[in-house]
């Protein structure tokens, strides 16, 4: 979607449609003049309340040449004393998603309502960015919908610009993880993931370390987990240095290409979307597109320990015991427990970097659904510090996190009889025992966990992530990121 900022007046616009952003009970708001020209209408509308102006309601009326522009989309925002950037977004995201299905292309965005506002115009351009999604790659042209400009109409555009070029960067990056997701696994390989990775370019350097160095390296968790596929594991490490010699930020991301549990397989219902499994990868390839785009003075490494996870011939039996980089044993319980054996390695990789902090991003338990549904990411850690940083960037971008406790009983949960540590505690509590598994291999680092496997993927619209990927995460640590260049 192209977007202009234009200093035009809102009647005088042309084009297919003009959105007006309106609160709650506040009549015609600032859209007196456009009231007028449409014979009162609107107001009459909203007097009769059939238009209310609800958070994320939307109304279409047409202009019959009344204005310059053929329609316009009343667009609610909900009450003003409640207004925050998120429900901005939402709202924004409605009204994009509104338009998704129409043939009305060219749109037109009045910013008057968002005057002396905390939330600002470029809030509700990114809901309507990330609400404009599409994950057609599989289909045949579809017949042409969706917006392919907008206008949007200021006298501030020396404000304006700047935040509605990061609106447009950060919905790119994040529609760009959507695609990485939503594509299933036999086209999204470990081995894709680390062109992926490469084909961000532009500051970034990418280095994949195969399967046989993995062994050498000692990685025997992460290599334990790939023994089953014939796709040949990659671990894919990111390095981006905008100019900064300080000690990184490390992101690991969760990249299990496709998860069928292995030799503890899942049931088959549901199974096609294991594919989501390396979401949290993605995550971390969308925050670097970002970061590099906007040329941010930071220094990240992104870790990505992409393999599939199937049984086979080969494949890891329960029982087995792995070796880890870092020279800890873990008993194999279940097979599908191998996201925490793919960490564990990325984590002990992470220490040769002496990182400021390691945030790692991961679908790694079921349980995280049963305990936050899709309204929330999991977030655990060592270092409370780090906690509450995550926990401001979370407020900003609206991507909710919740801080578990890593209690030191929830130990025993993962004692092993034969090991250092098994890879499963069984039913009770396996979200935090899960984290509390990650948090004995990041000994050392100041560290925190985010379980996104209930939020990475939506099976209904919601208001600016359509069905599908949501690309959880890449928001939310780009606001972490951009929050530490001062
Ligand atoms: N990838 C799954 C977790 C998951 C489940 C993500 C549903 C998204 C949706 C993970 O590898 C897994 O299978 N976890 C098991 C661990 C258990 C065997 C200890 C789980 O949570 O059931
Ligand atoms: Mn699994
Ligand atoms: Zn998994």
């Amino acid at each position: 979607m192209q977007i202009n900022i234009k200093d035009t007046e809102e009647i005088k616009t042309q084009g297919d449609v003009l959105i007006l952003p309106l609160f709650e009970s506040t009549g015609a708001g600032p859209f007196g003049d456009i009231n007028e020209a449409l014979g009162g209408l609107p107001l009459a509308l909203i007097k009769k309340g059939d238009f209310k102006a609800q958070h994320k309601e939307t109304m279409l009326l047409f202009t019959y040449g009344k204005i310059a522009a053929s329609a316009v989309l009343l667009a609610g925002l909900g009450p003003r004393d409640k207004a925050t950037p998120e429900t901005i977004r939402q709202a924004g995201g409605a009204a994009a998603s509104y338009l998704k299905n129409t043939r009305l292309a060219n749109a037109a965005l009045s910013t008057r309502t968002f005057d002396g506002l905390d939330a600002t115009p470029a809030d509700f351009i990114q809901g309507m960015l990330l609400a404009q999604y599409r994950f057609g790659v599989y289909k045949k042209e579809e017949d042409k919908k969706g917006l392919e400009s907008l206008a949007v109409l200021s006298r501030k555009e020396k404000e304006l610009a700047a935040p509605v070029k990061k609106a447009e960067i950060i919905a790119d990056a994040v529609g760009f993880t959507r695609n990485l997701i939503n594509t299933p696994a036999n086209d999204m390989t470990p081995a894709a993931l680390a062109e992926a990775a490469k084909s961000i370019g532009a500051g970034v350097s990418v280095q994949v370390i195969e399967k046989d160095e993995a062994i050498k390296l000692g990685m025997g968790a992460f290599i334990a987990v790939s023994k089953g596929s014939m796709e040949p594991p990659k671990f894919i490490i990111l390095e981006y240095k905008g100019g900064m010699d300080k000690k990184p930020v490390v992101l690991i991301g969760k990249s299990i290409t496709f998860d069928s549990g292995g030799i503890s397989i899942k049931p088959s219902e549901g199974m096609e979307k294991m594919k989501y499994d390396m979401a949290g990868g993605g995550a971390v390839l969308g925050v670097f597109k970002a970061i590099s785009d906007m040329k941010l003075p930071l220094h990240v490494i992104g870790i990505l320990p992409a393999t599939e996870n199937l049984p086979g011939g080969t494949a890891t039996r329960p029982g087995d015991i792995a070796r880890t980089i870092s020279g800890k044993t873990i008993e194999i319980i279940n097979t599908d427990a191998e996201g925490r054996l793919v960490l564990a390695d990325a984590l002990g990789y992470a220490k040769k970097y002496e990182p400021a902090a390691v945030i790692d991003i991961a679908t790694l338990t079921g349980a995280c659904d049963i305990a936050l549904g899709g309204e929330a990411v999991a977030l655990m850690g060592n270092d409370d510090s780090l906690i509450a940083r995550i926990q401001d960037a979370s407020r900003k971008t609206g991507e909710r996190t919740w801080h578990m406790p890593l209690f030191d009983e929830y130990k025993d949960y993962i004692k092993s009889d034969v090991a250092d540590l098994k890879n499963s505690g069984g039913r009770s509590g396996s979200l935090v025992t899960a984290g509390y598994f990650l948090k004995e291999f990041a000994n050392g680092l100041s560290w925190a966990h985010l379980d996104i496997a209930s939020t990475a993927w939506t099976d209904k619209d919601r208001p600016y992530s359509p069905k599908g990927a949501t690309g959880i995460g890449v928001r939310l640590l780009i606001e972490f990121l951009a929050a530490g260049v001062k």
